[in-house]
């Protein structure tokens, strides 16, 4: 049935945090998604678009509709002897289009192995992973606009990605239904290793007989994430929950003299620096920690985790407490990445 009625979230979000919506429904064709938007009793009432729930908090029941992207398929829309174009469609796994992209040998997201999370949801936040990020080899997207069902093309330029961040995220957030992305991967791979421990990662592997290639740094990268991050379906969780600040260089300097060693990342403007969200928790002694049912992630402080029915509201206390503790030691604001739903 298209459309059902007062249906669990649970299974569609990794936080596996359990809430209802009144309404469900499984999109599979642009169509179908008309049909559904311009129906009278829907059409007024909020709407929740739905991808692998992989970046999302539930704080309460959602009152209104949940479009699930469930649109499939993967197109070689154009091929050159240097490159390949793919059309995507948005309810696609990112982590099978990946393992297609890797069985060809096609490269540029192979960085970005293992990442949660459906095709559709990548530009919204502009995922990125090891050293690279979705713009990095986006074309564009096609999407539908929720209060018209008119349809729009975005180019790259039109969805002003950033760190984490896009127009999806900013003035057009929740407007729009990403139906199909547009990516161009390379035949001749171009390798991404500089990012921490890939390196030694594919030192080990070569050592152990594999060659370099686009498959054998895949399975470096899924070897370093699963090393790192939780598993969501052993434990929920939606990977990083806030995004790494960008700080002026005075914060730094004044960091460094308590903690010479502080690790940090260069920007495009020279008075600003990118520290890591995960060494300022971890400082702030939260590591580990489990408060009730929930926690941070020990081998990853950045991750917050459900370690069995805690509640979306325990897990965003949790955060909050963090970011006032954060904001007292090192006077700095974090900022959530994970979407939080049913707050403001
Ligand atoms: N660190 C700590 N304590 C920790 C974990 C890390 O001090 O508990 C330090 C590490 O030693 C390192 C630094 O923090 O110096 C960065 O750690 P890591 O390389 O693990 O990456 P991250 O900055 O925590 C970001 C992304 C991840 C992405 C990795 C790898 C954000 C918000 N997160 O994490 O993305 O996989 O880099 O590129 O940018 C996600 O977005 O959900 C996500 C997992």
């Amino acid at each position: 049935m298209l459309l059902q009625k007062s249906i669990s979230l649970q299974a569609y979000n990794t936080f596996g945090i359990d809430v209802e919506a009144n309404y469900f429904a499984n999109i599979t064709s642009i169509h179908q998604l008309r049909q559904i938007i311009f129906k009278e009793e829907l059409k007024d009432i909020p709407k929740l678009i739905l991808g692998g729930g992989s970046n999302i908090l539930f704080t309460g029941n959602f009152e209104g509709i949940v479009l699930l992207n469930a649109m499939k398929g993967i197109t070689l829309i154009r091929e050159t002897p240097q490159e390949v174009w793919l059309q995507v469609a948005g309810g696609e796994v990112w982590h099978d289009l990946v393992q297609y992209c890797v069985q060809k040998n096609w490269g540029g997201i192979e960085n970005l192995s293992l990442i949660p999370g459906s095709v559709g949801a990548a530009p919204i936040q502009n995922i990125g992973a090891y050293g690279v990020e979705l713009k990095d080899v986006f074309i564009s997207l096609d999407a539908l606009h929720l209060p018209t069902g008119q349809l729009r093309t975005f180019s790259k330029e039109e969805c002003q990605f950033d760190y984490r961040n896009s127009i999806f995220k900013q003035s057009l957030k929740g407007q729009y239904f990403i139906y199909s992305v547009c990516l161009c991967l390379q035949k001749q791979p171009v390798f991404n290793t500089n990012y921490g421990a890939i390196q030694q990662t594919l030192a080990q592997l070569e050592q152990a007989g594999k060659e370099r290639s686009i498959a054998t740094l895949s399975e470096a990268i899924c070897q370093i994430r699963s090393q790192k991050l939780p598993d969501p379906k052993v434990i929920g969780n939606s990977g990083s929950f806030f995004k790494n600040p960008e700080v002026p260089r005075s914060i730094l300097e004044a960091i460094q003299k308590n903690y010479p060693k502080v690790p940090n990342y260069p920007l495009k403007d020279p008075n600003k620096v990118k520290l890591p969200a995960a060494w300022l928790i971890e400082k702030c002694g939260w590591k580990g920690k489990v408060i009730g049912n929930t926690g941070t992630y020990h081998k990853q402080a950045l991750v917050l985790v459900n370690h069995g029915n805690a509640t979306g509201k325990e897990i965003y206390n949790l955060s909050e407490t963090i970011l006032q503790s954060v904001k007292k030691q090192f006077d700095i604001e974090l900022e959530r990445e994970v979407n939080v739903i049913g707050m403001n």
